[in-house]
């Protein structure tokens, strides 16, 4: 019934053998699929199958069935959200990671997931110039989680968990810029906390401090109970930066947990020309980013630092008898069950590590630079240019810009790229303005895909 060695490694090849093509035409394909809602659920039978398909069908499904509902996150003409993009060393580590199926719930359940995950999160702490307090063996640490969604709402839960005797969670209340990711809010909703105040934000979308004192000052004259404030390297709408210091001075003066989120922007602090942006992180409790969108680590992949591990800790674990063992009753282990929601956790650590030894440091900011060159560049054509206008600064590989006949002509034009199957952007809004999202990220992204796309801008505008 099962499949054996010797199958498996035919099998296998032949699905490496369709990955490696896949790879090599991804860029001919149209980037946003043309399929309609239920095609490819049509292709399904209604019914599991009683007997074994064989495994040459299941792969011949790929094509038949997969592949004209796919996005093509990996065309390197993918400009849309942020990217998500991938690599061969990553590719296969996953893969290894599945052939080894561990459970890495406990240090004891599987000792290399864990040990790998810490040596390999405190090379990022060096690589990315965070504090080195941060490191598995200082007070803080960090744990890779499924997103930076999980991370932000451990984070707050934690700060909740902090604050319990101040007050009930109804009274309780995060800040927020209002550019912030929707995620922060989600986050407060599922930890119970009863407010999420959004903040207004200054004119290059990042949250104003004064704003915030003045909230808060508010809400503590309303008998609620400040607990966090979150705040954003790079927005998603247009990557904007919060003022980390500013944000941490009345942190510090209110007993706020400081969270920030670097979902997309974070990969780019391997370079240490960006890391002005996130002065003063010495002063900040926890730190999100995302290696799954922008480092070419498969999703899922995020990391979250704590500069104390304590209070996550005690927010997290919970001992049943059958999870008791010699290793964690003796202290000398992480067992990252206690760091975050899930108990079951795979070896995700694997994909970051061979990454980083794939592509070295070196390699790594290469990639980043690279984009923000090309970002740089599409940002100059689009600031020479009479038909078009800059929205937002562009620290990261975002640019974000409008058509000047107004919010009809950018949506038209966001529409007709994506329509053409040749690129794919996003089309968003702030208080009333269209503009239109470019992501440079995607791994294989060069100057000639930057310059097919504003060849189609001019087309199409
Ligand atoms: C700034 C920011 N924070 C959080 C998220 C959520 O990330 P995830 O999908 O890992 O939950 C995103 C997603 O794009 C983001 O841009």
């Amino acid at each position: 019934m099962h499949m054996t060695p010797e199958e498996f490694r035919k099998n296998g090849y032949a699905v490496i053998d369709w990955i490696a093509d896949y790879m090599e035409q991804v860029e001919a394909y149209r980037v946003l699929p043309d399929v309609e809602p239920g095609e490819t659920a049509s292709k399904i039978p209604d019914h599991a199958p009683e007997t074994s398909d064989g495994f040459a069908s299941m792969l011949a499904d790929l094509d038949v069935v997969v592949m004209p509902g796919v996005t093509h996150w990996q065309s390197p003409n993918w400009f849309a959200y942020f990217p998500a993009n991938v690599s061969g060393p990553s590719i296969l580590a996953d893969l290894a990671a599945s052939g080894l199926g561990q459970q890495g719930m406990l240090w004891s359940t599987s000792p290399a997931t864990t040990e790998i995950e810490a040596r390999v999160l405190d090379w990022l702490v060096d690589l990315m110039g965070v504090p080195q307090s941060w490191k598995s063996d200082g007070p803080g640490g960090g744990v890779i989680q499924m997103s930076a969604s999980d991370a932000t709402h451990a984070a707050l839960v934690v700060a909740r968990h902090s604050r319990r005797d101040d007050g009930p969670v109804e009274r309780m209340v995060v800040y927020v810029s209002n550019q912030a990711h929707s995620s922060i809010e989600k986050g407060c909703t599922v930890a119970g906390i009863g407010h999420c105040r959004k903040i207004d934000v200054d004119e290059a979308f990042a949250l104003d401090p004064e704003k915030l004192r003045a909230a808060i000052t508010d809400d503590l004259a309303r008998g609620l109970v400040p607990i966090a404030v979150v705040s954003a390297i790079g927005t998603t709408a247009t990557t904007a930066v919060d003022p980390l210091e500013a944000i941490s001075d009345i942190a510090q003066e209110h007993g706020l947990w400081h969270h920030v989120d670097a979902a997309y922007a974070g990969t780019a602090m391997i370079c240490e020309e960006f890391r002005g942006y996130q002065p003063g992180l010495e002063r900040v409790d926890s730190y999100t980013f995302n290696p799954h969108k922008w480092m070419m680590v498969n999703f899922d992949c995020n990391v979250l630092w704590v500069a104390d591990r304590e209070p996550l800790i005690d927010t997290m674990s919970i001992l049943p008898p059958y999870l008791r063992n010699a290793a964690s009753d003796a202290g000398d282990v992480v067992d990252f069950r206690d760091w975050h929601v899930p108990l079951g956790r795979r070896f995700r650590a694997l994909k970051l590590w061979w990454v980083i030894r794939y592509y070295g440091a070196t390699g790594l900011r290469a990639m980043v630079r690279n984009h923000v060159d090309l970002a740089d560049q599409l940002a100059g054509w689009v600031e020479l240019d009479d038909r078009f206008e800059l929205f937002a600064p562009h620290p990261f590989g975002l640019v974000c810009f409008t058509h000047v006949e107004g919010n009809d002509a950018t949506r038209m034009l966001a529409d007709a790229l994506n329509a053409s199957g040749s690129v794919a952007v996003t089309p968003s809004e702030i208080d009333g303005t269209c503009f239109i999202r470019v992501s440079i990220g995607q791994t294989h992204t060069k100057e000639r895909h930057v310059e097919g796309l504003w060849q189609a801008i001019n087309e199409l505008a």
